[in-house]
């Protein structure tokens, strides 16, 4: 099997991550490879923040919980956070974001990093608390936050989920 189809199959939502900091290549490489993935027109309206500082982390995520009234919401002891937005007026931003969350995920799989989506930022950060807070660490106005990958060295090995029936239907 190729790299590309191996790295499709065998990657996995890790929700356990290690205290090991992940290098500042292996972030530009995953970055990189996000930075990479198709975009409507090729307009590439997604846009990378990137948060490595374990108490700037912490802090996010307070901010997030908060935005969710959630008290025990966690990144999953994640080294490093990627803030994907694109702007609210983007036709394809979500889709165009969704591509380059996608593409750092098989990325960093493939380079031995263990990752996870996270959504809950989309849900609440047009709050104004979670929207001043996105406001003072430098995210631009007028974004919309398609999602968040935390990024880590993996500590478990996270669930194969097997495909349900009827996914695929070839027609006449
Ligand atoms: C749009 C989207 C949003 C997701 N949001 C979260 C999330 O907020 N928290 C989380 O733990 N996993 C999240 N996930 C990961 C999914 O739960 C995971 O992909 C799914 O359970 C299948 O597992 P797998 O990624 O290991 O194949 C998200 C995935 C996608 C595509």
């Amino acid at each position: 099997m190729n790299e590309v189809l191996n790295s499709i199959y065998t990657r996995r939502s890790i929700r356990k991550f290690t205290d090991e900091a992940v290098s500042k290549e292996f972030i530009d490489e995953v970055v990189k490879a996000g930075t990479h993935a198709p975009s409507g027109k090729n307009m590439q309206t997604f846009r990378f923040f990137i948060m490595q500082n374990a108490d700037s982390i912490l802090a996010l995520q307070e901010v997030v919980g908060k935005g969710m009234e959630n008290p025990s919401y966690t990144f999953y002891g994640a080294k490093a956070m990627i803030i994907v937005t694109c702007n609210k007026e983007d036709v394809n931003g979500v889709e165009d974001g969704s591509c380059a969350l996608e593409n750092m995920m098989l990325a960093a799989h493939s380079l031995g990093l263990g990752s996870c989506w996270i959504n809950q930022l989309k849900y609440c950060g047009d709050k104004p608390e979670v929207a001043a807070y996105l406001d003072q660490i430098g995210l631009p106005e007028g974004r919309r936050v398609v999602g968040m990958l935390a990024l880590g060295h993996a500590a478990e090995e996270g669930t194969a989920h097997p495909r349900k029936e009827g996914l695929v239907t070839y027609l006449d």
